[in-house]
């Protein structure tokens, strides 16, 4: 007996570790994370960014703070410019989504070998879920986004960061009125408080100021507004790649892959489809079936088509763009200045941290302002084969949650500052050859800004705003 079922329960182990194969395998033994999800542009996850977050969110690198160890160093103020967490599409992008699963779910079809269970997964089992109320608002995810931050930002500055700042709210908040600023702002302070062990939150916890004059300056710099914003003109370069043989490539491909009846499928569906699968991740971290319509060249197509917006909309393409931004940029020099000063013992210390919340919109102009991510060639919609290398990548730049510090140091030999963007450090166009400058040399490398950057000049004193960058 004993002898005999030895062999069968042998077999009945093979059969079922066969199986267990069979069955990992038809679940499909994927990666959880879209082979494309690197390239979404503004709809990257910060994870994306920092892939170390994945294994342990508050996963924190204390070696980014590199103030010189001679000079006996220490933090006295943060400035930090977040962009809020994770959201909801808006009502355009999901009126864009509706039509696309419309016209997937009644006109695609299977392939020839049809062995594509991606589409049969979008056509029977996915479901649209988005609707229009959802509009932008921050999600889950992107609450978890600025909590877990606010406890990294705490463990890397916890004398500035401290649970006496925050209680004795010596710690300033400001930001923009849209609802997933404020959403993400709250998110922030909750993190805070936990962070310090605090459970029981009282009313009125929050002690935020809503500031669109400095958060969403760009929607009030006429110039901007005219110039570029509301100027077909201005985005040339935008509308030339997306009817270009690139995208073209994309979209044909894509149209293959779903066996659509041609030309029922626009360049603004594929781009809708790309950013549905960037969405199910961001949101509830699936890897989606729309992911399957694009390889990876695809995806850096779509997403220097992202870049290309940015870029002529947002950063060194118009310099109105950046200049929109002068009330932050003097906003935040004005409260390093504070912070910098010599004081007497008497005197009131000054804010330990300066909290601003905004947009991709609020920082894409101030980056650029201060000269960052500025490559020699500007990307156009002809050139794209020679930009595999820029550094203007807004996936990498201004993922959700994405940050910009200023830290200031106390240092034996003067004030220092140093730039952290997505908590790796930055060095400011100029100052190479330092991480952490003297502050006197940061303003002297600004001193025309600082001067002059005047939000009233530039926005308001040419009524047509001004051409495209003379030094491009
Ligand atoms: C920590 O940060 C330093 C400075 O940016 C970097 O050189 C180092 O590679 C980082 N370490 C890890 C484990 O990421
Ligand atoms: C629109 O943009 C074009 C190209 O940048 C520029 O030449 C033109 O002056 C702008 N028009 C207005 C009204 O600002």
């Amino acid at each position: 007996m004993f002898s005999a079922s030895l062999p069968t329960n042998r077999v009945l182990v093979a059969a079922v570790s066969l199986l267990l194969a069979r069955l990992s395998c038809s679940s499909r033994s994927l990666p959880d994370i879209p082979h494309i999800a690197a390239y979404f542009g503004t709809k990257t996850r910060y994870e994306e960014v920092n892939p170390q977050l994945l294994r342990d969110v508050f996963s924190v690198n204390a070696s980014v703070l590199m103030a010189p160890d001679t000079e006996r160093c220490s933090p006295v103020h943060l400035t930090a410019v977040i962009r809020h967490g994770s959201r909801y599409p808006t009502v355009k992008n999901i009126r864009r989504i509706q039509r696309l699963s419309q016209l997937v779910r009644g006109e695609a079809s299977r392939g020839p070998g049809g062995s594509e269970d991606w589409l049969r997964d979008i056509q029977s089992r996915w479901e649209m879920w988005y609707t229009e109320d959802m509009d932008g608002q921050l999600v889950m995810k992107g609450r978890d986004d600025l909590r877990q931050l606010a406890g990294r930002l705490a463990t890397l500055f916890p004398s500035l960061l401290s649970d006496e700042n925050l209680m004795k709210r010596r710690i300033s908040f400001r930001t923009s009125s849209k609802h997933r600023c404020v959403s993400s702002v709250e998110a922030f302070q909750d993190g805070l408080m936990e962070h310090w062990g605090h459970t029981h939150f009282s009313e009125d916890r929050y002690s935020h100021v809503v500031d669109d004059q400095l958060m969403r300056f760009f929607e009030r710099c006429r110039g901007y507004v005219e110039g570029v914003e509301n100027n077909r003109s201005a985005l040339l370069e935008v509308d030339k790649f997306k009817h270009g043989d690139e995208m073209e490539g994309v979209r044909r491909r894509t149209e293959e892959r779903l066996n659509l009846p041609q030309h029922r499928l626009t360049p603004d569906l594929v781009e809708a489809a790309f950013f549905l699968c960037s969405y199910e991740l961001s949101i509830k971290s699936l890897y989606s079936p729309w992911c399957f319509l694009f390889d990876e060249n695809d995806a850096k197509v779509l997403e220097y088509k992202s870049d290309l917006k940015q870029y002529w909309k947002r950063s060194h393409g118009h310099v109105i763009s950046s200049l929109s931004s002068c009330p932050l940029f003097h906003h935040i020099f004005r409260t390093l200045d504070k912070a910098g000063r010599p004081r007497r013992s008497s005197e009131a210390s000054p804010e330990p941290a300066s909290i601003l919340l905004g947009h991709a919109e609020t920082l894409l102009p101030l980056l650029s302002l201060l000269g960052l991510y500025k490559d020699q060639t500007p990307p156009t919609a002809n050139n794209y084969q020679s930009q595999h290398g820029r550094s203007f990548r807004t996936s990498r730049i201004v993922p959700y949650a994405a940050n910009l510090l200023f830290v200031l140091y106390d240092c034996q030999r003067g004030p220092r500052v140093q730039l952290l963007i997505n908590e790796s450090p930055v060095r400011f166009p100029g100052l190479e050859s330092e991480v952490a400058p003297l502050y006197r040399d940061v303003r002297a490398t600004y001193r025309h800004l600082l001067d002059g950057c005047d939000f009233h000049m530039e926005c308001e004193g040419r009524s047509g705003g001004r051409g495209p960058n003379t030094e491009l």
